[in-house]
């Protein structure tokens, strides 16, 4: 019996040695440790035999149990390893690739344009400053010869600031021209002034195509002795030709503002049909780019600059428009969509 007993654990642990997945340890475990083994048989047999052979034999048979237990512990655990090492391996962890690069966004089209003009006007020797986006009334309109009851406030539809004064007024508004910027500089700079006034505008609008409630615009204002209308000319034809290259022409024609006298236009032949006459350009062959003019003397000396002594000239624009017309763009509320479909194409 003995004998049988030391066989069948050298069988076992040697069938177990030969097992290589650990589907296959059920089966071995019925067949060698399970109620109808053979093992399980010799303890049953036990109580029939006499008490000296019951003692050797039960504790034979019971050292053989937990052998093969403690075997069959070890050969899962050792199955699992292999198993988790096999899967890693299977999954190519490479430890040498390179990481996700993060998500790098861009300047928008319209920032890209404003740095564009900026770094014209700059090489010229002007200087970049803001403004606040919400001002005054003063500084808006009356600064700049644009008193309570003037026509051309209609033309400007404006966002007031719910805050009244003691007398009842409405004195603050959100800008609806960077040239509020002009008028803090004419009163807080002594000449030479040469500077752009890039920034916010706001507009009482609703938006179609054309129009948006918020836009950009960009001014301008050289002060000096000696200003003429010839340094405007020459400094805004030196950046059409900078920005919308050598060949475009360029057309000057005299307009109307109430802050500069005499006040001048400028437009350049139409991008689209090269001055032929479309849609664009509402068939004239023209795009009107800006508004300029010389500084009108008494907006001059609200400031505290004397017009006998300084002159100056002056312009604005929108700059919208600009990215609009060199990527033949039709609706300048994608500008403002945020789709990043879109602006992800500049
Ligand atoms: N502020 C004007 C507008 O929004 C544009 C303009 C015209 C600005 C003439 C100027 C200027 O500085 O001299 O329509």
């Amino acid at each position: 019996m003995l004998q049988q007993l030391e066989e069948l654990k050298r069988n076992a642990l040697q069938e177990l040695e030969s097992i290589n997945t650990a589907k296959e340890l059920e089966p071995w475990r019925v067949r060698y440790l399970g109620k109808k083994s053979d093992l399980t048989k010799v303890l049953r047999t036990l109580t029939a035999l006499p008490l000296e052979e019951r003692k050797a034999i039960g504790a034979c048979a019971n050292e053989v149990r937990v052998s093969l237990e403690g075997s069959l512990r070890q050969k899962e655990q050792a199955l699992r390893e292999a198993e988790l090492a096999l899967s890693a391996q299977e999954e190519h962890v490479d430890v040498t690739l390179p990481g996700r690069s993060l998500l790098r966004g861009h300047l928008h089209p319209i920032t890209q344009t404003l740095h564009e003009i900026c770094d014209i006007f700059v090489s010229m020797g002007f200087q970049v400053v803001e403004g606040p986006e919400v001002d005054w009334d003063y500084y808006n309109f009356e600064a700049l010869n644009i008193p309570k009851e003037h026509p051309a406030r209609d033309t400007m539809s404006t966002s007031w600031v719910d805050f009244e004064t003691d007398s009842g007024e409405r004195p603050m508004l959100l800008r609806t021209h960077t040239t509020s910027v002009t008028s803090r500089v004419i009163e807080t700079m002594r000449p030479p002034i040469r500077v752009v006034e890039p920034g916010k505008v706001y507009r009482y609008e609703a938006s179609d195509a054309t129009h948006t409630p918020m836009f950009y615009q960009i001014d301008g204002l050289v002060v000096d002795r000696g200003i003429t209308m010839s340094d405007l000319k020459g400094t805004l034809y030196e950046f059409a030709r900078r920005f919308f290259g050598e060949d475009r022409k360029v057309r000057f024609r005299c307009d109307y503002f109430p802050f500069v006298e005499p006040g001048a236009e400028m437009a350049i032949e139409c991008l689209v049909c090269g001055g032929e006459g479309c849609r664009l350009c509402g068939n004239t062959g023209w795009i009107e780019i800006l508004g300029a003019g010389m500084t009108h003397p008494e907006v001059l000396q609200r400031g505290g600059l004397d017009p006998e002594v300084y002159t100056s000239f002056a312009f604005g624009m929108g700059i919208d428009r600009l990215p609009m017309l060199r990527y033949r763009i039709e609706d300048t509320r994608l500008f403002y969509s945020s789709d990043l479909r879109f602006l992800r194409q500049f």
